[in-house]
C-alpha cells in the first residue's frame, strides 16, 4: 500500500495563465472595436479627391527681347471640394507657371477656407519680369507666341488641412499640376479648360 502513488491531478491552468488569456481577449476585442469604428467613420464620411481645373488663362504685356521675358499671366483656377462632410483649410498657395521646364512666373495666393460641397474660383496673376531664358527656350517661345498659343505648365502647392465635423485632421501638402495650359495670344477666346493632376 505504501508504494501506491496518488493519481496525477487533472491539468488545470494556473490562475496566472488564465489572466493572460483574458487580457489577450480584451485587447483583441478592443482592436476589433477600434477597427470597426474607423471603418464606419470612413464609410460615413466617404472622402473624395479634391478636383482642380484651369478655367481660363490669358497673357498681357508680353515682351520677349534678348532672351528675356516680360509678361503678366492670369489664370482662373477652379477648386472643387466634392465632399459632403469634409471642409478644407488652404494655407498660402504657391502658384507657378513654367514654359519648357523653366519657371517663368510665380505668385502666392491668400489662405482660404473651403466649405463642404463647394466650388471656389481662384484668380492668380503671375508676373514675369525680365526673366532670363536659355537661348533655345526663348527661340521656341517666340515661335509659339507667333503661332498664337503658348503651352504652359501651371502648378500649385499648398499646405491643407481637412476638417470632418469637429475634428481637424493633420496637415497635408497638396501638389497640383495642370498641363498643357494653352494661353492664346493675342486673343483669349475659346480657352480649352485644363484638368489638373493631384500629387500627394
Ligand atoms: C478669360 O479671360 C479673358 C481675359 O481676362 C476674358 O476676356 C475672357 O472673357 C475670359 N473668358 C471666360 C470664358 O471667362
Ligand atoms: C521688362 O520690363 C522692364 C521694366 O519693368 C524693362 O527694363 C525690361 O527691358 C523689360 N524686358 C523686356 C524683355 O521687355
Ligand atoms: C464656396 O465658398 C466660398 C467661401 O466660403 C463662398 O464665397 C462661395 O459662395 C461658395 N460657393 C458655393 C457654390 O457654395
Amino acid at each position: 500500500m505504501a508504494n501506491s502513488a496518488p493519481p496525477p491531478p487533472p491539468a488545470t491552468p494556473s490562475p496566472a495563465s488564465k489572466l493572460v488569456r483574458i487580457i489577450a481577449v480584451v485587447i483583441l476585442a478592443l482592436i476589433v472595436l477600434v477597427g470597426l469604428a474607423v471603418l464606419i467613420t470612413w464609410l460615413a464620411v466617404k472622402p473624395k479627391q479634391l478636383v482642380f481645373r484651369i478655367d481660363n488663362a490669358s497673357a498681357r504685356d508680353f515682351s520677349l527681347k534678348n532672351d528675356h521675358l516680360n509678361a503678366t499671366f492670369a489664370f482662373l483656377i477652379k477648386a472643387h471640394n466634392p465632399n459632403g462632410r469634409i471642409s478644407v483649410y488652404y494655407g498660402p498657395a504657391e502658384v507657378s507657371a513654367a514654359y519648357d521646364g523653366q519657371t517663368v512666373a510665380f505668385n502666392t495666393l491668400a489662405p482660404f477656407r473651403q466649405p463642404r460641397r463647394n466650388v471656389t474660383w481662384l484668380a492668380a496673376t503671375l508676373v514675369a519680369r525680365d526673366v532670363a531664358l536659355p537661348r533655345d527656350v526663348s527661340t521656341d517661345l517666340a515661335v509659339q507666341k507667333k503661332s498664337g498659343n503658348i503651352g504652359l505648365v501651371v502648378r500649385m502647392k499648398a499646405r491643407i488641412r481637412f476638417k470632418v465635423g469637429i475634428f481637424r485632421l493633420k496637415h497635408h501638402t497638396l501638389r497640383v499640376s495642370c498641363s498643357p495650359v494653352k494661353v492664346r495670344m493675342p486673343l483669349f477666346k475659346n480657352f480649352e479648360t485644363t484638368t489638373c493632376d493631384l500629387d500627394w
